[in-house]
Order: structure tokens, then sequence, then C-alpha cells
């Protein structure tokens, strides 16, 4: 039986998240939930009978794509056996594929973009009154009205920007997530405080390039007055952030890092290329040297800090020479870890209308010598820090075994230890054992018994 408009009050029942991609999306996904427990739904495991399947989806490359549109064909049979289902795509593939994606899928019944992600409630009250299929898909909008709602009671995100308008010719993030569009000062700060003094002793600010921040705003802001905004907010133990772009990495904002306490000892710095010519054709805005001089800059300033980054092998146009290039400036970087992938051209960028592309082979066969090469000095970073005591903010015991904790150091890094009693948010020394590439297992040395009851050490 279809429920009448008049009869729409929101009626319990459950909701199935599934969320793909960044952790943009995560914080999305916080809001997503919210949206949908006030709704009067509770969360399931059970994508079947859920009744309210949500999809928030990711288009970075086509492999993201596909794991979308692959898991659409459950759904045809959950719905043959529930056709009161409703099947929301939300995010990043719904706003590429907008109206296709109705059309490819006619179990799906709701399409919400980027910016459409706040009417998730009213449009499946009205697809539960059979009012119909929907595809709402704007170019602009935002959700800073709607507070961080972290899942976790002791970490959070805050996204501080949303969009982008770097263009990098690879990248598909400009054209579903919009132009840069930057979250007033003052809110980034009480929400920061608000989080810190509930409990979430480390808050990750994000954005798709965290230092192009405030350059909309008025008065205008930036970065490093973001960073010096935030020193000292009560309860603040780790601040960190994502992504940087190497050619908005300022002096202030090194400088406003090493001044702020909380600030983790860690930067995850994309480098995509370490070939000038390919860094140009993906319009990064920097060559391999500068960005070389950056992360000696960052290294010299910030004692101890750890650098990640993003990699794309096979690149249109890259020649194995060109790629020799990047991984010699791999070997010079020395990245602590790095996000490696093969070039995936992706529809309506530049880079996918470059004639030379190279055949897939070829960039896998570029991707596995650059793992190869990442891991073996990831390794020899970590054999370093070997026998170290580090302060670890334990996230949780293990799925597989309850008395083996993970949690991460300052520099990001996972370490595995077991322990009694639930650490879950405290602050732990960790004595580092055993390396491996993704990090160590160690043995506890102490721990805090409540947040905050022993000052902070160096990791
Ligand atoms: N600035 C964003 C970038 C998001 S995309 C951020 O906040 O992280 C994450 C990474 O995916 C990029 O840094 C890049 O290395 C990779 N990537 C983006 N487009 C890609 C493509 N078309 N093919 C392969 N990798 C890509
Ligand atoms: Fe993408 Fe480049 Fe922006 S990687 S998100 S266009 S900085």
């Amino acid at each position: 039986m279809l429920a009448t408009p008049e009869t729409t009050v929101p009626r319990l029942g459950s909701y199935y998240l599934q969320t793909y991609g960044c952790q943009m999306n995560q914080y999305d996904s916080e809001l997503l939930a919210w949206m949908l427990e006030g709704m009067g739904l509770a969360a399931s495991d059970d994508a079947e009978r859920a009744d309210v399947a949500v999809f928030n989806t990711c288009c970075i490359r086509d492999n993201a794509d596909q794991k979308v549109y692959g898991r659409m064909g459950d759904f045809k049979r959950y719905k043959a056996q529930h056709p009161r289902q409703v099947l929301a795509v939300v995010g990043c593939l719904a706003q590429k594929d907008g109206e296709d994606f109705l059309n490819r899928f006619p179990q799906v019944d709701l399409v919400l973009g980027t910016h459409n992600v706040r009417e998730l409630p009213e449009m499946v009250l009205k697809v539960q009154s059979g009012e119909g299929r929907f595809v709402r898909a704007e170019k602009q909008g935002d959700t800073f009205d709607l507070l961080a709602r972290p899942t976790r009671r002791f970490s959070a995100m805050v996204t501080i920007s949303m969009g982008c308008d770097q263009w990098c010719t690879f990248c598909i993030v400009p054209y579903v997530r919009g132009r840069l569009k930057s979250k007033p000062v003052l809110q980034v700060v009480s929400e920061v405080r608000r989080l810190a003094r509930e409990g979430h002793r480390e808050v990750l600010l994000l954005g798709q390039n965290v230092n192009d921040y405030g350059r909309d705003l008025e008065p205008r802001s930036d970065f490093a007055d973001l960073i010096d905004a935030l020193r000292g907010a009560p309860g603040l133990d780790r601040l960190r952030f994502t992504s940087p772009h190497p050619a908005y990495f300022t002096q202030r904002v090194i400088e406003a890092m090493a001044a702020n306490p909380a600030m983790c000892e860690h930067v995850h710095l994309p480098l995509q290329a370490g070939d000038d010519q390919v860094l140009k054709r993906m319009k990064r805005g920097y060559t391999g040297a500068e960005f070389l001089d950056l992360a000696a800059r960052m290294r010299g300033a910030i004692p101890g800090l750890a650098l990640s980054t993003d990699i794309i092998v096979g690149f249109p146009g890259e020649t194995e020479e060109q790629f020799q290039r990047t991984l010699d400036l791999v070997r010079q970087a020395r990245f602590d870890s790095a996000f490696m992938f093969a070039y995936s051209p992706r529809p309506g960028t530049p880079g996918a209308l470059f004639k030379d592309q190279i055949p897939e082979d070829e960039r896998l066969d570029r991707l596995y010598r650059l793992i190869e090469l990442q891991n073996s000095i990831s390794m020899e970073l970590n054999a370093i820090r070997l026998g170290r005591v580090a302060e670890v903010l334990v996230e949780g015991p293990s799925k597989k075994d309850a008395s083996r904790y993970t949690g991460r150091t300052r520099c990001g890094r996972l370490v595995h230890f077991e322990a009694e009693g639930d650490l879950t948010g405290l602050m732990a020394r960790v004595r580092l054992e055993q390396h491996f590439t993704w990090g160590f297992v160690g043995e506890l040395q102490e721990h805090e018994t409540r947040p905050g009851d022993w000052s902070r050490a160096a990791a």
C-alpha cells in the first residue's frame, strides 16, 4: 500500500548507508546518517531489508564508478522482494551521471548530487508517498549550516571548504564538487572549539585544496590565519588537515603550523608526478625542484615531520624517462607513505582528451614498480623508529581480536598493541617493536586513565 501525501509522517524503520571515496564523503555521510536518524530510521547492515538504502558515491577513478554500478544489480533483486524500499544514490557519481543514473538503473529512486545532499529526508518522503523518482543535481550550494556530527567520540572531521578552483587536467573534482567555497573563519573556530569541548581531542580539517582556504571570504582570509585562530583551543590535542596543494603552501602556513602545539607532525602533500613536463601538462603549478624545496623547508621548521603523498603514473604522454623522474623524486623526497594510482581518464576532463594515452598494461607496470620502491622506503623509515616509544591515540579494539588495540601516532602511523580494558579515545605510550609498510606492532608502556590526565609526550 502506498502512503498518501497526507500520511507521510516519518515512520520508524531502518536505513543502510554505504560510503565510498575520500574523507569528505565520510564527513557527508555523518551528515546523511544524522538526517536519516532524524527521520526515525535506525542504522542497519542489512542492505536487503533496509527501508532506505543510501549510497554515498565517488567518481575519482573509473573503478570507483564501477563499484557502485556493480552494487546496483543486487538492488534489482532486493526491490523485487521489498518494493517499498527506497534506493538513493548521492554524492560525486550522482552529480556526474545525473539523469543517466536513473535511466540506466530502474531500481534507483533518487539521485542527489553533491550540492543537494541536505534534501535527502524531503526527497525520501516524496518517493515513499509515491510521487515518483527524482534527480537533484544543482551546480552550487553548501551544507555549512549543518554542524559536524562525528560518529567517533574522540575524533572529528570538519569541512573548512568545499569545491576546488585548481582544475588539474586529470581531476574530476572541480566538475562534481563545484567552485571553491570557504566556511567563515569564526564558524570553523566555533565548530572546532565545540567539538574539542565535547571530547573530540583530534580534529581533521577537510577541503579539496585546504590551503586555498579563505580566498573567497569577505574579508579575505587564508589557511595560515585559520591555523593561528585555532591555536590554544581547549581540549584540542591533535589538529590535522587534508589535502593541501604544494603550490599554495606558503611560508606563513609552515610558520603557523610550527607555532601551534596541537598541529600534528604529518602533512599529506600530493606530488602527482616528478617530471616537470608532466607536472605542467597536469597543470599543477610547481616543478619537482620546487616541491623538494618546500618539503625541505617544512621538515626544517617542524622536527620529526612525516610526509605522505599521492602519485599518478601513466598520465597521457608520460614517457619511460619521465616516469623514471618520478621514481627519482620519490627517492629524494623519502615519503613515509603514499597513495599511488594508475591514471584513469575521467569524462569531461582535459586529460581524457589528450591523444597520447598510455596502454593499461604499461600504466600498471609503472604502478607496480613505483609501489615496490615506495614500500621499501616506508620500511626503511619505519625501521628507524623501532624501539622508540610513541604517543598513540587509541582508536579502538581490532575487529578480529578484542584484546588487540589500534591507534595512530601524531605522524599518522598505525600501531597495533595488546591491552586489557577499554582504551578507546585515550592516549597510550607504546614501544614500537615490529615494523611493516603500514605501521607497527608495539608494546603498551602506559596509558591515560581518562582523557588528559597526563601531559602530552613527544611521539
Ligand atoms: N585535493 C584532493 C584530491 C582528491 S583526489 C584531496 O583532497 O585529496 C585524490 C587523489 O586521487 C589525487 O591526489 C590524485 O593522486 C588521484 N587522482 C585524481 N584524479 C585521478 C585520475 N583521473 N586518475 C588517477 N588518479 C587520480
Ligand atoms: Fe583535483 Fe587538483 Fe583540485 S587534484 S581536487 S583539481 S587541486
